[in-house]
């Protein structure tokens, strides 16, 4: 398939797949995840939403390889590989900076692990710190950091890793409504700068709708397969296209088929 994009034509690439997976916790006797396919194109952002506990963590653990599927297979960039720990860039749901290390050293901790796909300078890491609004706060500790500015240094050392997959795990639940807008539209900003695949875990509806291409609705448990909606907005968007009609009937369907897994569950 092929789409434009900038006025460029390009080949739409699969970033990641998966094919027929499934999955449950060792000495568990319920499946989190059952014959699940689906794939991500290169360059997309979708959201996956749904209540918890119903396994939208253990996808993410999936795709970076701390678990692996009971059968079949998750595919990054075409191949299918049990070490997938380097390939793809985890942004876990606490946002486990080290208290200890100041925002340097936070930020290029996937250089020191090796687990960072690309060397880079230490000049281009405080361009990257500039970038990331984090300019003179190199040597600050996390303590000494807002919410926002701690989700920025925790996705700066999600960019440096070099991985061109980002998954983030409910990134901006913690901040306070006008903070998560402003991280919102900053992480569309960088998206859009990086050329990154993003995959973005929420409880937010208005979220979801703002960031994604399309939105993957978790209803069954075990996870068989998502209900998914396209978000039919342009880029760039603001804040305000959420109060267009079209898109505020599919949030409310976005409520209903969250709540209806709530009544029958
Ligand atoms: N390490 C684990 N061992 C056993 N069960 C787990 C483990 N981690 C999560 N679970 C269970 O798997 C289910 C899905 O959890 P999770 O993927 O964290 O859901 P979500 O992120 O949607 O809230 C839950 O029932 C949870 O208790
Ligand atoms: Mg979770």
């Amino acid at each position: 398939m092929i789409l434009v994009k900038g006025g460029v034509l390009i080949k739409e690439q699969t970033a990641l797949q998966f094919a027929n997976v499934d999955f449950k916790y060792n000495g568990t006797g319920s499946s989190i995840v059952e014959n699940l396919n689906f794939t991500i194109k290169e360059g997309e952002f979708v959201s996956i939403i749904g209540p918890s506990g119903s396994g939208k963590t253990t996808l993410f653990r999936l795709i970076t390889g701390l678990e692996n599927p009971s059968s079949g297979s998750v595919n990054i960039d075409g191949s299918a590989s049990s070490h997938r720990l380097g390939s793809v860039g985890y942004m876990p749901q606490q946002d486990l900076l080290l208290p200890w290390r100041t925002v340097y050293d936070n930020v290029t901790l996937p250089l020191e692990l090796k687990a960072a796909k690309q060397s880079i300078s230490q000049e281009e890491v405080f361009d990257l710190l500039q970038e990331f609004g984090l300019k003179g706060f190199e040597s600050s500790f996390p303590s000494q950091l807002s919410g926002g500015m701690k989700q920025r240094v925790s996705f700066l050392r999600t960019i440096i890793t070099g991985s061109n997959i980002l998954l983030l795990d409910e990134p901006f639940s913690a901040l306070d409504a006008i903070t998560r807008l402003t991280m919102q539209e900053w992480l569309l900003e960088k998206w859009d700068k990086f050329q990154k695949t993003i995959l973005f875990i929420t409880h937010d509806v208005d979220e979801a709708l703002f960031l994604s291409d399309r939105i993957f609705v978790v209803r069954d448990k075990p996870i068989q397969e998502f209900t998914e909606v396209t978000v039919p907005l342009s880029r760039p968007r603001k804040i305000r296209d959420l109060a267009n009609q079209e898109i505020i009937n599919i949030k409310e369907q976005l409520i209903d088929q969250l709540r209806m897994k709530v009544h029958h569950g």
